[in-house]
């Protein structure tokens, strides 16, 4: 039977909204809906997507990350085809795989210090994976995380949440699992001192802000663990494989973790993949007999699809010699953002490295301003930055997220093959947006209204 997947997505399409609000999640096409989201995406290529009319979208948020290559990249597909077209045996079980040993083989030798690798299918599953490894090598049952954090919302991740707007009608949540302030290492220690903490889990740079963390923070925090017998995790799944301008983002701060967790980037975006890296010594302890050879592990994990997908991804980073291009075009636009703060009261900060950037907004120091943005933010806290992402969109065609719940920060997470005609776009856009919202009234504040009115709406 001759298979159509893209005539069936052509034929339904039109029907995605009535579809998701019928039978899936009707709170997410209202999101859409309301911030004008709803243009119906039918393409992707590289960093930009094509609405129906065929109308070009740069696109920064990458699928949270996912499409550091670009989207459909022909290398990805090529490697997915050929794992089709081969009768590969593929999730054998009662076997080991070939591709799962080679990926390993590949990540492990952009991290020397560590020796093993295990293959799960998310991030969140690294995230569990890291608890219960870090339980099983030190024998504590704690878990120290930070304010802010984002792991998943598996019910491990999510117990290491720092943001109470996921946990919310969930607890209880997973008992010994302790709460620090990001970059504080005083807070840490006095954490880590009852000496019942199994291991401190932390985003190098965290997701939920781009917040970035003093240059000591990590290296002291890491020696910090060693002294108390924690283990030290980076959860790289969101920073880790090149978003950052290195292979991992704790190599910015010479850090050499005990276990890194990765994901996103390493699926090409199109196979879902994670792994966890660690010290033998720990994987010996989970894996410490023949009747434990199965203590941990996902029945896809490792499967051939997803090997493929990061087998091809970490050559295509290699050959496009994309980790480079991700320092390089960061730092431009880094410079080329915070060249505007002097200009525009609204904007306070643009921070980031490599790939990742936030750019954050707050309070302006006029009077007639002050009063706009009162207005809006005790409407709902974080609505004004809609005001900067819903013109880019509309009128720059250029998508982008605020970087979290009540966020005065917009986040660009690009795929790391934005051109440089890319970032001179994304640098006018900004520009173009910003001084809009400084014209009040105008256009942007009509739009603020319309928002307030959306969010009492929305609270009643
Ligand atoms: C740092 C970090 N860890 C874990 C996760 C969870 O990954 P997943 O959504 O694949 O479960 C995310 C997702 O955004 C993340 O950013």
């Amino acid at each position: 039977m001759a298979y159509d997947i893209a005539d069936l997505f052509a034929r339904r399409e039109r029907e995605r909204f009535a579809m998701h609000s019928r039978n899936l999640n009707e709170q997410m096409v209202r999101v859409l809906k309301a911030i004008g989201y709803d243009v119906g995406f039918c393409r992707g290529e590289g960093q930009y997507l094509y609405d129906r009319q065929g109308t070009r979208y740069l696109d920064l948020l990458s699928g949270f990350g996912v499409f550091a290559i670009g989207r459909n990249h022909p290398a990805l597909r090529e490697a997915l085809k050929s794992i089709l077209d081969s009768e590969l045996p593929n999730l054998v079980q009662m076997d080991v795989s070939t591709l799962a040993g080679i990926l390993a083989e590949r990540l492990l030798a952009h991290v020397p210090y560590l020796d093993k690798a295990l293959f799960l299918n998310s991030g969140s599953e690294a995230v569990e994976a890291a608890i219960k490894f870090a339980r099983a090598a030190t024998g504590r049952p704690g878990i120290v995380y930070c304010e802010h954090a984002f792991h998943g919302l598996s019910y491990g991740a999510l117990s290491l949440n720092g943001d109470d707007i996921f946990r919310n009608g969930f607890e209880p949540l997973l008992p010994g699992c302790v709460r620090v302030p990001f970059n504080d290492l005083v807070g840490l220690e006095r954490a880590l001192h009852s000496h019942t903490i199994a291991a401190f889990i932390v985003e190098p740079i965290q997701g939920k802000g781009v917040n970035v963390p003093t240059n000591d923070y990590l290296k002291n925090a890491a020696e910090l663990c060693r002294r108390h017998g924690t283990l030290f995790v980076a959860d790289e799944v969101q920073t880790g494989i090149g978003r950052t301008g290195r292979f991992l983002a704790v190599e910015h701060w010479n850090v050499e973790p005990d276990m890194v967790l990765l994901a996103k980037t390493l699926s090409g975006g199109h196979v879902p993949v994670a792994a966890i890296l660690g010290r033998k010594k720990i994987f010996d302890k989970v894996f410490d007999c023949m009747e434990r050879a199965v203590a941990h592990g996902s029945t896809f994990g490792g499967n051939d699809l997803a090997m493929a997908a990061g087998i091809a991804t970490l050559d295509v980073l290699a050959s496009e010699r994309l980790i480079e291009k991700a320092a390089r075009t960061g730092e431009y636009l880094l410079r080329s953002l915070a060249t505007m703060i002097p200009q525009y009261e609204f904007l306070h900060e643009v921070r980031g490295k490599g790939l990742m950037i936030g750019i954050e907004f707050g309070p302006p120091k006029s009077l007639k301003l002050k009063a706009s943005w009162h207005a809006l933010e005790t409407s709902r806290e974080g609505l004004f930055c809609q005001l900067i992402t819903m013109p880019l969109f509309k009128e720059h065609k250029i998508l982008s997220q605020v970087a979290s719940h009540t966020s005065h920060t917009i986040k660009l997470l690009p795929a790391l093959v934005i051109s440089d005609a890319d970032c001179l776009s994304i640098v006018s856009a900004f520009n173009s947006v910003i001084a809009d919202s400084e014209r009040v009234p105008g256009a942007i504040w009509s739009l603020g209204k319309a928002l307030v009115g959306h969010a009492v709406r929305a609270s009643a």
